[in-house]
């Protein structure tokens, strides 16, 4: 069978994670996120991390040659023969344009799900997360709260704040995702193959229509 893949796409703060969690465990596909590969490069001092680390924490994309070999080296493990769910990439047309041809090559199956979610919901729910340390469980300080103060639901650790929560750095990957990323939309509009999905509102509704879209089953 050919593989299948599902893009999540959207804004910072959009529900990317929190979604491809849930949605990786309903579809048995692996949840590949660039932007946690950077943060675990550089939690491990990797050369790879060192390198990704100013753009991250300046709200810049890291440039697309470094991207591209490391997802694409991700993408090539065993655990991704069957497909994956991609979180966080393509994020520029360059990235868009190789990812579309080693998956015409392969002949896989592409959904692209655009969470739409208005900038100023953005903010709040970007500096509000707290990740887990230990596991990367997405918690929230109100829409997501988790039941003892600072710990993880699902692992009890550490609950952190990401380096690039801050107000001024979300400024900046807004307008960097305004720039870049955006332009996206048009590109998988016109290959037909975008999906769009209201991101604003309880995760549980958002995860409904996102199955109900992977599977072409109308989930009640
Ligand atoms: P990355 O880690 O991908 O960050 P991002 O795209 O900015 O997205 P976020 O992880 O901030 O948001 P999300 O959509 O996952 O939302 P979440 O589910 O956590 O990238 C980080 C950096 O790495 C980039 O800036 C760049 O430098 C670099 N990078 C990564 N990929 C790259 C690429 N391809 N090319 C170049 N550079 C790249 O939710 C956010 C919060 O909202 C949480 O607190 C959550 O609890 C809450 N929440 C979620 N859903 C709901 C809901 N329905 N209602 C209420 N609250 C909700
Ligand atoms: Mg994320």
């Amino acid at each position: 069978m050919n593989a299948r893949v599902i893009i999540l796409f959207g804004a910072p703060g959009g529900g990317k994670g929190t979604q491809a969690t849930r949605l990786s465990a309903e579809l048995k596909l692996p949840h590949v996120s660039t932007g946690d590969l950077f943060r675990e490069n550089l939690a491990q001092g990797t050369a790879l991390g060192l390198r990704a680390k100013s753009f991250m924490e300046s709200g810049k994309l890291v440039p697309d040659d470094v991207v591209l070999d490391m997802l694409f080296d991700r993408v090539a493990r065993p655990d991704c023969k069957q497909g994956y769910l991609l979180d966080g990439f393509p994020r520029t047309l360059p990235q868009a344009a190789a990812l579309d041809a080693r998956l015409a090559a392969a002949k896989a199956s592409v959904q692209v799900i655009h969470l739409k979610v208005p900038e100023s919901v953005l903010v709040e729910r970007l500096v509000g997360r707290r990740t887990c340390k230990q596991c990367g469980n997405i918690h929230h300080v109100k829409f997501s709260a988790p039941k003892a103060a600072g710990r993880c639901d699902k692992c009890n650790g550490e609950l952190e704040q990401r380096r690039d929560d801050s107000p001024d750095v979300v400024t900046k990957r807004l307008a960097t995702y305004r720039a870049e990323t955006q332009p996206l939309e048009g590109h998988y509009k016109q290959a037909g193959i975008l999906h769009e999905v209201d991101g604003n509102r309880p995760a549980d509704e958002v995860f409904k229509a996102l199955k109900q879209i992977a599977t072409g089953v109308e989930v009640r």
